[in-house]
């Protein structure tokens, strides 16, 4: 009895310990990769086996990581002069179009997949894992793996619901309350409002099902289709493989007003990239914030908005209209060839982000409003002056300002002027503040952190071999159905067949009649 409830137990601990766990993150954006290290992060933490396909590889020795460097990925943005900021300023844009979008994602997947040392790693007859995690962003392709390697598919994604995602593994949710992450639309809609949405969505599923799809469909075919012969199996239909994940796991919080309602396999893990404690501030930056007794103004547009991407004379009037404040303004720009810096402003290349928004003299962040600025503002309680200027920027700014702890201010030539009433505004009047804080109180009250959350249900996933029973019935039901269409044109065929044997009968009555008429 014993020996068994011991070799129950070696069984069951080897069969959570020592996971051998796949992570992709394969598109070249700084800030996305951030959740991917996070994720990394956490599972060799504890303990897991994890080989990381990246584009920004960790500087992180340990036993149990193995990184396959695909840094190469970085030319396909790197001369791409429309992902500046310069280039939003210029063209006053304020959505980016969505074929450029899923093309970015479909050239990263043909590049990642086909990269030597990705190659090298799929070839390897011997290579086995327990289970893929992947970043979802605009692809499916990398569902690929699970088929190799024939275990359960984990999506990672960047953001909260969305449809693009909750399509895969459930329903997409409904257009007339649930904006696209491109939009600038936030429910409840407007008649014209809810148009948009409906048609953005028509036109995103036109571009993805004619245009992106079909090549995705043959970089899977033609990439995983000679390996998974090689093991012996034929590959299933790319349709079948894409909607089959286990699981998504989602960059967003229970604290966020109007999400979208969700399926079981469907989980919240935003702030899992936070580390805590946090890491203490450098001492310059301790002693800078720490002696600012009327607080300190952060302003960072985050790692792929490159400030020195900004007309210089903007960068003039920035550095002005920072001067006639008395607080301390810590500044990211990257580049060190600032004239005429006040004596207020600090500017640094590289900003512990998690550290300075975490000391209590930090009044407010001016941001871009990336998804994981926007989590760790929630995290840390500051409330932000959000300046989108592309991607789901806007989106989460506007949801900043329904949550009331934000301003929003157009990204334009008149940047410097439209920031100076709403730094004072902030300055002034608490409101702000305090909804940042009561929000942070309601995103801290849960059970779990959501790093536990993750490690939880991707080990949960390879316990119950795929988490079946966490699946919805929605996925094998195709839209027809849904809508009840059949019904529908069922109904629809039964009353004409009727109308026009009723009409038959009528004309034959009236037909008689007449010639009774004219008889008579
Ligand atoms: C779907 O996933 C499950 C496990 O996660 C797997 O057993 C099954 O073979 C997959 N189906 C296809 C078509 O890939």
């Amino acid at each position: 009895m014993k020996w068994v409830l011991l070799l129950s137990l070696i069984y069951y601990l080897s069969d959570v310990e020592g996971l051998k766990v796949l992570v992709c993150y394969p598109l070249p954006m700084k800030s996305i990769s951030i959740l991917g290290q996070a994720a990394v992060r956490h599972l060799i933490e504890a303990g897991h086996d994890v080989t990381y396909i990246t584009v920004y590889p960790l500087n992180i020795k340990a036993k149990n990581l193995r990184q396959i460097d695909i840094s190469s990925n970085t030319a396909l943005l790197a001369n791409d002069e429309t992902m500046t900021m310069g280039y939003f300023l210029h063209n006053k844009l304020e959505r980016n179009h969505p074929y450029q979008l899923q093309k970015i994602a479909l050239e990263a997947a043909r590049m990642t997949l086909n990269h030597e040392n990705v190659k090298k790693l799929l070839e390897d007859p011997n290579e086995r894992f327990d289970v893929i995690i992947a970043d979802l962003i605009e692809s499916e392709v990398y569902a690929g793996f699970s088929v190799l390697y024939n275990c359960p598919m984990v999506w990672l994604y960047s953001m909260g619901a969305h449809w693009q995602v909750l399509r895969l593994i459930d329903v997409a949710s409904n257009p007339a309350y649930d904006p696209d992450y491109l939009s600038p639309n936030m429910p409840p809609f407007t008649f014209a409002q809810r148009v948009e949405e409906l048609w953005s969505r028509i036109y995103w599923q036109y571009l993805k099902t004619f245009y992106t799809q079909p090549e995705e469909r043959k970089i899977y075919e033609a990439v995983f289709g000679p390996l998974v012969a090689k093991r012996g199996r034929t590959l299933p239909d790319y349709e079948d493989v894409i909607f089959n994940a286990s699981l998504i796991l989602a960059n967003e919080h229970d604290a966020t007003l109007n999400r979208a309602s969700t399926p079981q396999n469907f989980k919240y893990i935003g702030g899992c990239h936070i580390e805590e404690p946090v890491k203490p501030l450098p001492k310059d930056l301790q002693d800078l914030i720490d002696n600012s007794k009327n607080g300190v103004i952060y302003f960072s547009m985050g790692s792929v908005l490159q400030s020195k991407s900004l007309p210089k004379e903007l960068v003039t009037e920035l550095l002005q209209m920072f001067g006639e404040f008395k607080q301390t303004v810590i500044w990211k720009f990257e580049d060190n060839s600032l004239v005429n810096v006040p004596k207020n402003v600090r500017i640094v290349n590289w900003a512990p982000q998690q550290s300075i928004l975490a000391h209590p003299n930090v009044r407010m962040f001016i941001s871009h409003g990336g998804q994981l600025s926007s989590l760790e503002t929630i995290h840390f309680g500051k409330p932000i002056i959000g300046v989108p200027v592309f991607f789901d920027q806007y989106t989460n700014i506007y949801k900043a300002v329904q949550n009331g702890y934000a301003l929003k201010v157009p990204f334009s030539q008149n940047l410097p002027k439209d920031l100076k009433p709403a730094i004072n505004l902030m300055l002034t009047d608490d409101r702000y503040a305090n909804k940042a804080k009561e929000l942070s109180a309601l995103y801290h009250d849960r059970l779990t952190a959501p790093g536990a959350v993750f490690l939880h249900w991707v080990e949960y996933v390879v316990r119950t071999r795929g988490a079946h029973h966490l699946r919805s019935p929605a996925r094998h039901v195709p839209l027809y159905q849904r809508l009840y269409l059949d019904l529908i044109a069922l109904i629809l065929t039964i009353v004409s067949v009727l109308i026009y044997i009723l009409s038959k009968i009528c004309k034959k009555k009236h037909v008689k009649r007449n010639d009774q008429k004219k008889r008579n």
